[in-house]
């Protein structure tokens, strides 16, 4: 089968392959990969920035989406011709968390979506809802699910309000459910081009981050003093501290990202104690919760919004332009054009 590997880290380590193809076992599945989308964690792993030290070859890429093939002879949910997507941390179904939940991931350390073909567990693949294309349905395993959780109980997010950090894939997700939810949704982004966008998505405010001179006494200001209940944390580093302090009594940060790393100087414990905030870390989610998103953009017929789309061949380009792209929505790497 076609196949890339990451054999090292850096861009040139991202070598195109031939693997040998096999039958799946007992409970496995085979998919013909149809779309595979990009996340800024592949971007990370390539280029060292993030579990530099994960064992090498692997086949990259977290999210994808295709058509069963053929199954094992243990299979019951699945059978060929079904349209499928990947659940990325294959071995939480339910429950709560377990760090070695962290060695059951796809696209590393287990091998991901990046080749024409990919044999899983059948416990590590959903149904692709109705109303979503392959391509559509390859761009929520990861970023969408994680919006997702980070929202928490999305039942109690109405009339709350809610910030969202930038446009990138977590970013938007979060945005279209947390509107669909009938939160307050208040969006910092540099990108002034999209603002119109960002407000037919459901975005209450929109404000371009790189224009204002104190982004916290925005947010105090544009909330009458209250605050945000719930902050989805992409950016990371010394930006929480400044996100801590636009946070009203009793709010929730749910730390999801490191686009400006993982260190923190500075007053970290006074704002928790002095507003009892919580800080809440999230890694994608469950199966179950999966489950329970998937059934949410179904009921509230949501789109997830694709970007860029690339071929096959142009997938090394296709990593390297997810950072600092310039359009809105993730983009996809379609495998085969003539899977609907
Ligand atoms: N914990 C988890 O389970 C989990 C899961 C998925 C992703 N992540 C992490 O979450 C982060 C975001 O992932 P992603 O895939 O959504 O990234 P992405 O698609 O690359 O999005 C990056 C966006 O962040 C925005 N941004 C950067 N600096 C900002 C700032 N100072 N203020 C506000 N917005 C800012 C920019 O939006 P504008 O251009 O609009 O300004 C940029 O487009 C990454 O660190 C990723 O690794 C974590």
């Amino acid at each position: 089968m076609q196949a890339y590997e990451l054999t090292g880290v850096g861009f040139d380590t991202l070598i195109r392959t031939q693997r040998p193809r096999r039958s799946p076992a007992a409970h496995e599945v085979e998919i013909r990969v149809a779309a595979s989308s990009i996340n800024y964690r592949d971007y990370a792993l390539v280029h060292g920035l993030y579990q530099r030290d994960l064992p090498k070859p692997f086949i990259p890429l977290s999210d994808g989406a295709g058509t069963v093939v053929s199954v094992g002879e243990n299979v019951r949910r699945f059978k060929p011709g079904e349209r499928v997507l990947g659940h990325y941390t294959t071995g939480w179904l339910d429950g709560p968390f377990s760090s070695d939940n962290h060695a059951s991931k796809l696209g590393g350390p287990l091998d991901g979506w990046l080749a024409d073909s990919i044999i899983l567990p059948e416990q590590a693949l959903l149904k692709v809802p109705k109303h979503l294309s392959l391509v559509e349905a390859s761009t929520l395993p990861v970023s969408g699910l994680t919006a997702w959780a980070a929202l928490g109980d999305i039942e109690r997010l109405s009339g709350r309000r809610v910030l969202i950090e930038g446009t990138g894939s977590v970013s938007l997700m979060a945005l279209q459910l947390a509107a669909a939810a009938g939160a307050e949704t208040f969006v910092l982004s540099g990108k002034a081009q999209y603002h119109d966008r960002l407000r037919e998505l459901g975005a209450t405010r929109v404000f371009d981050y790189r224009q204002l001179d104190d982004v916290p006494a925005t947010l105090l200001a544009a909330t009458q003093g209250k605050g945000i209940d719930l902050a989805v944390e992409v950016v990371g580093g010394n930006h929480l501290l400044s996100t801590l302090s636009l946070m009203a009594d009793g709010g929730t940060v749910a730390v999801v990202g490191f686009l400006e790393g993982f260190e923190v100087n500075g007053d970290l414990i006074g704002p928790l104690l002095r507003r009892l905030l919580t800080l809440r870390g999230v890694s994608v989610g469950s199966r179950a919760q999966f489950e329970d998103f998937l059934d949410f953009l179904t009921r509230h017929r949501i789109h997830p919004l694709v970007g860029t789309h690339y071929d096959f061949d142009s997938a090394p380009l296709a990593i390297e332009e997810a950072e600092g792209r310039a359009g809105l929505g993730k983009p996809v790497i379609v495998h085969d054009e003539l899977t609907p």
